[in-house]
């Protein structure tokens, strides 16, 4: 098992990566001597893991109790989370009580939000089971919930106090949902590691195979630069928005379609091809990386545009109360070569119209 440190001072925490571990966290837990334990999953993740887990648990926590959300995107909203409170109240979850999130980004955000605002605030632990989850969502403390103009705007920073990323979680996982965890990490090559990018190029067979190594080495890669960027920035102030490559576009796409027609790593894809695009049409880099970058996500197998049927306006409506924009000011991330960004404020939206127009 390999471990990384998020370095917070005293909030700092690791990230453990590793294979068929799901089964130690409750030994690893058990030095944390939280009053009591609630893990909040999902049916679908329950039934896939929620034995391992919590039979890894209960040694440490005989009173571990579970608390079931609906599956998807749709149910990352503030009623599931009064309802979470709700289930957290009936179980007696106290001041010195943890949360457990097991599942995916969606099943973590909420969690975390949940956690950061029980009696203002208990432990949560990251347990991710995506690999979205595993190289991204499960780390550096972004918590929240969607509202139905805009996603991800309610919210907090909070951070886990444990992430345990066991890779073989991964081998459950549906295609598709793979492959939106692998736009996350073509994004981490973009934004910072060209290496990364390349060791991406390289070995998509066998990541498409799940070959357990690779899959290794790709999670931990990209937990090392969250860990690194989140160090430096918790809270946003600069260098943490390159991690919003591709998000400007692909927030704004999930909210036009209500958060039921794309995934949010699919959303990223397209908002990483049509940022690629913005950052060529304003000359900050070349067309031959903008191809590359194209080329990649398109031989994932990951959507490179935005189907004729979404409403252009209602996109760049979303993008108007996105987090970063600022005095009706855009931010975009836009890379200047693979594996360097940097961050454009866009008043004027009339090449960003265009530019939905012309996709
Ligand atoms: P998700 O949580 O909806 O999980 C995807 C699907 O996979 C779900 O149906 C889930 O039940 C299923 N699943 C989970 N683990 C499984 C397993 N091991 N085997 C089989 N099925 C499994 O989606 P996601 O892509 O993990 O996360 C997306 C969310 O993450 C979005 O809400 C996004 O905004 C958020 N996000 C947050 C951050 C952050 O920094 N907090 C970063 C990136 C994304
Ligand atoms: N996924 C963006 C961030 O964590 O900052």
């Amino acid at each position: 098992m390999e471990e990384i440190k998020v370095e917070l001072g005293e909030r700092s925490y690791a990230i453990c990566v590793g294979s068929d571990i799901l089964g130690e966290v409750g030994e690893r837990l058990q030095a944390f001597r939280f009053s009591r334990v609630s893990v909040i999953s999902n049916p679908t993740v329950v039934r896939l893991w929620g034995d391992q887990l919590l039979g890894s648990l209960q040694k440490a926590y005989p009173d571990v109790a579970i608390v079931i959300v609906p599956d998807g995107e749709e149910y990352k909203e503030l009623l599931w989370a009064y309802y979470v409170y709700g289930e957290l109240l009936r179980h007696k979850l106290d001041r010195a009580s943890a949360v457990i999130a097991l599942g995916g980004g969606v099943i973590g955000d909420l969690t975390g939000f949940v956690a950061s605002t029980y009696m203002r605030g208990i432990s949560f632990i990251q347990v991710p089971t995506t690999l979205l989850a595993q190289v991204d969502s499960s780390v550096g403390g972004k918590t929240g919930v969607n509202h139905a103009l805009a996603k991800n705007v309610i919210g907090t920073f909070y951070q886990p106090r444990l992430v345990w990323g066991d890779v073989s979680t991964l081998m459950t996982l549906p295609k598709r949902e793979l492959l939106t965890g692998i736009a996350e990490v073509i994004k981490y090559g973009v934004i910072w590691d060209k290496e990364l990018f390349q060791f991406l190029a390289e070995n998509r067979e066998k990541i498409l195979n799940r070959e357990i190594d690779v899959l290794r080495y790709i999670i931990k890669r990209s937990c090392e630069i969250k860990a690194e960027v989140v160090s430096k920035d918790e809270r946003e102030g600069g260098l943490r928005a390159i991690l919003n490559y591709g998000h400007t576009f692909g927030h704004a796409i999930e909210t036009a379609t209500g958060y039921r027609t794309y995934l949010h790593g699919e959303a990223v894809a397209v908002g990483m091809c049509l940022e690629a695009r913005l950052s060529l049409s304003l000359g900050i880099m070349g067309e031959e990386e903008v191809e590359r970058i194209h080329s990649l996500i398109n031989a994932y197998g990951l959507p490179t545009k935005i189907p004729s049927d979404i409403d252009r306006d209602q996109v760049l409506s979303a993008m108007q109360l996105d987090k970063k924009t600022i005095a009706g000011e855009l931010k975009f991330v836009l890379p200047e070569k693979i594996g360097s960004v940097e961050i454009v404020g866009v008043s004027d939206t009339t090449e960003i119209a265009v530019l939905l127009r012309s996709d």
